[in-house]
């Protein structure tokens, strides 16, 4: 694509000067698993609404609107869900992304969060496709204490198989992100980074957040990442890392004996809004500036519109993005009623 003449090739900052750098998309708002934190069995029952098909962004869509955000700044794309795996054909959709180059000519980063449970099935053919690498979620090690987690009994040693093949298929470095919970998986913490220290794959613990407004969020079962490196660190000694790339999530930790490292996101802790560069693009196109906004912006009703051109698209874009000012993390402690409507993860991506 080439930059509509008049435009910028980079969008301006939004108001608290951060630039537009990633973007996530979400290629379905459905899952196999029903993780209580995310899609608690209660609400997201046999009669739940999902998306229908005639709301659901096609690949071409997606494909548009990647392009003119990576023509206007973006340099990682992540794929997400619900499970992005159970979208059809998902590889095409990696293939065309990955042929996507900035305006500096550099390969876009293709990256992909997943459950892991079809990895060991389409880890290859993802890779052939382009795909960079992948964040598995596992919150377990513990086969029972997993299939609780995931509420459906999908085995571990599934999901471990898949982090193999994933890792045999090159897709570099994996990650394994666990949410921690107080009193229900806490224990698993320093089992799960004795696991993987060593064999190249970064475990990130994740501080279990109040997103979406289902899933019962206390603080008191937060378990503050200073908390999980004293834990990990007291048998398994670590030192801090500087951060691979401006605005990470996680905050990186090495282990001293050069046995690899671990990550913390502590986005209730130790908010990192200042330098977040993400943007989200729902299943049905709606575009959110916050994992915890309440509502999105519609591109749809642009993309669908045969009057309305690319340059159209990252006038709209820009002009969502300069107006953008969300610091949900940082302000969740001073916010006296916690915003009630927040748009649920499984939908908007993770
Ligand atoms: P890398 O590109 O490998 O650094 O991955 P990432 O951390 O950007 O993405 P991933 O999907 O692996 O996210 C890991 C966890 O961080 C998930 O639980 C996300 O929901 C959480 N996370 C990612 N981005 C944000 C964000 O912008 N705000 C908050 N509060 N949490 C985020
Ligand atoms: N708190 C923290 N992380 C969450 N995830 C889903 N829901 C929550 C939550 N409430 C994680 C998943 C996955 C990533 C996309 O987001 O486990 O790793
Ligand atoms: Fe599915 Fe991921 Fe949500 Fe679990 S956290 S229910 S695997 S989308
Ligand atoms: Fe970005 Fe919102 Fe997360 Fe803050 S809470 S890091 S603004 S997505």
């Amino acid at each position: 694509m080439t930059v509509p003449l008049g435009l910028p090739s980079r969008l301006p900052p939004d108001s608290l000067g951060r630039p537009l750098r990633d973007l996530r998309i979400s290629v379905t708002d459905r899952c196999n698993f029903r993780c209580v934190y995310c899609m608690p069995k209660e609400v997201f029952g046999r009669d739940y609404a999902f998306l229908p098909k005639n709301e659901i962004l096609t690949f071409e869509e997606i494909a548009r609107v990647a392009r003119v955000a990576v023509a206007h700044g973006v340099e990682k794309i992540r794929l997400t869900g619900g499970e992005p795996l159970l979208r059809r054909g998902i590889e095409e959709l990696v293939a065309a992304l990955a042929e996507l180059r900035t305006s500096e000519g550099r390969p876009v980063d293709v990256a992909l969060t997943t459950n892991g449970s079809a990895l060991a099935v389409k880890a290859r053919a993802l890779k052939d496709a382009g795909l960079s690498r992948v964040s598995v979620s596992l919150d377990s090690l513990d086969p029972e204490r997993f299939a609780a987690m995931n509420d459906v009994d999908f085995p571990v040693a599934k999901v471990l198989r898949g982090i193999d093949t994933a890792r045999e298929a090159g897709l570099d470095p994996v990650k394994v992100n666990m949410v921690v919970k107080r009193g229900t998986n806490d224990a698993d913490v320093l089992p799960m980074a004795r696991h993987f220290k060593g064999t190249g794959v970064i475990v990130r613990f994740i501080e279990f957040m109040d997103v979406g407004s289902t899933n019962g969020w206390r603080m008191d079962e937060v378990l503050p990442s200073a908390e999980v490196v004293a834990r990990i660190d007291a048998e398994l000694p670590l030192e801090p890392a500087a951060p691979s790339y401006r605005g990470e999530t996680a905050a990186r930790w090495r282990y001293r004996d050069g046995g690899g490292e671990i990550g913390v996101i502590s986005s209730v802790t130790a908010a990192f809004c200042r330098t977040c560069t993400r943007a989200r693009l729902s299943t049905d196109g709606k575009l959110f500036t916050c994992l915890f906004a309440e509502r999105g912006q519609d591109l749809r009703a642009v993309l669908r519109d045969p009057s309305r051109t690319d340059a159209d698209l990252a006038a709209t874009l820009g002009g969502i993005w300069a107006a953008r000012e969300d610091r949900y993390s940082e302000l969740r402690a001073t916010l006296k009623d916690r915003r009630a409507g927040r748009i649920e993860m499984s939908y908007i991506g993770g």
